[in-house]
């Protein structure tokens, strides 16, 4: 037997930890990449679509990967506290992750526009929520500036360690797929997991030009990896932004961001420079989705597919699907969409954007059989 023990155990020799480093991991990492079957067939392109299921994370988002990083070495360098600012995943990570290594968790989040599971998650692992009248660009430069002057270390992914272990995800998609993908289509926020993606798919086409044939150490000779035979190619970076908090369509830093996605509803990104070399190199693109195309893929994706991702994940669903309509995702290609986070985190707006409210009736076995028989296809 085989006992998964996360990311970091599982890609140890490319990651920065010691050989005696103490790991702080929840199992996170070896999310599933499931092949969409009803929604291609209903294009008129041949395009072959996954979806890397990020939101089965531990604490339900791809923060986990960066998180596991961040909190191991922050412990590691003998630090008892760790800050970030958070639209809400970041905060649930943290506050989860510290709990585990027996830390102190300080998360800044705005007040109102965070989904209710995320705020649960926080109070839940004992987290000090500090909620400020203010957005998450509020939030972030605060905690900047609180860092460089309290001994408390920043998490947000401006921590080099953050990338390193969110670059894991494309190490997944190339041991599944054989290859990179053709196209590989995020929700942009900060734009730290699109320049994560980029490095981790960077990593790998050198290893592979560098024909190696060693076995990875988890799947001791399983994986397509190991035979060495993987195409050193990297995919082109598409990065899909809410049309309201959009400041890489607008080529300009956004002041009064707003959108449905609130985990995405980022005006001044912290990685912008890093993540328009990321479009240069990948020769990949921005583009926008209106909040209804965002949550229209998200009920698309649930019912067509029973993947149920939250509303800033089915940005990349969104995007994609429009840009295989026109063309500029080509047919014939394999196309990755990351769904980064669970689609419980937000079920206010879930049932909101329901049009069919459940069916009330008597408890009783006429009314519940006639109510079935009402809506039998
Ligand atoms: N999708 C989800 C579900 C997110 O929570 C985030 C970022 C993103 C996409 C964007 O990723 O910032 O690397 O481009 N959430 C951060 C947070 C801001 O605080 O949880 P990015």
């Amino acid at each position: 037997g085989h006992r998964y023990t996360g990311l970091i155990d599982r890609y140890r020799d490319r990651l920065p930890v010691h050989d005696d480093t103490r790991v702080i991991s929840l199992g996170e990492g070896a999310t599933p990449l499931i092949r969409l079957n009803n929604i291609p067939r209903e294009l008129d392109s041949e395009v072959e679509i996954y979806v890397k299921y990020e939101g089965l994370n531990p604490t339900g988002s791809f923060k986990d990967r960066g998180m596991t990083m961040a909190v191991t070495r922050a412990v590691e360098e003998g630090s008892r506290a760790i800050v970030c600012a958070s639209t809400g995943n970041t905060s649930a990570a943290a506050a989860a992750y510290a709990a585990r290594a027996g830390i102190t968790a300080f998360v800044v989040i705005p007040d109102g526009k965070i989904a209710m599971g995320k705020l649960a998650q926080a109070m839940m692992h004992g987290a000090t929520v500090i909620q400020i009248a203010g957005n998450f660009d509020d939030g972030m430069r605060l905690v900047k500036e609180v860092a460089s002057n309290t001994p408390v270390t920043l998490v947000n992914s401006v921590n080099p360690y953050r990338l390193q272990g969110q670059k894991t995800a494309a190490f997944e998609i190339i041991e599944e797929l054989g290859r990179a993908p053709d196209y590989h289509c995020l929700p942009v926020g900060n734009a730290g997991n699109i320049t994560a993606h980029w490095i981790g798919y960077s990593e790998m086409a050198a290893r592979s030009s560098e024909d190696v044939t060693d076995a990875c150490a988890y799947c001791q000779g399983h994986c397509k990896y190991a035979g060495g035979g993987m195409v050193g190619n990297r995919p082109h970076m598409v990065g899909y932004q809410a049309s309201g908090s959009a400041p890489f369509m607008r080529g300009a830093m956004v002041d009064d961001p707003d959108t449905v996605a609130t985990a995405i509803r980022i005006g001044h990104p912290q990685s912008w420079d890093m993540a328009w070399k990321v479009r240069e190199e990948s020769g990949g693109w921005f583009d926008e989705c209106a909040d209804d195309e965002i949550l229209a893929a998200q009920k698309l994706l649930a019912e067509k597919e029973g993947v149920f991702c939250e509303p800033a994940s089915a940005a990349s669903l969104a995007g994609a699907l429009r840009d295989i309509r026109s063309g500029r995702i080509p047919a014939g290609s394999t196309v990755v969409c990351t769904l980064t986070g669970n689609g419980l985190k937000d079920p206010d707006t879930a049932i909101s954007q329901s049009v069919v409210q459940p069916t009330r009736v008597p408890a009783e076995l006429d009314a519940v059989s006639q109510a079935i028989r009402d809506n039998l296809a």
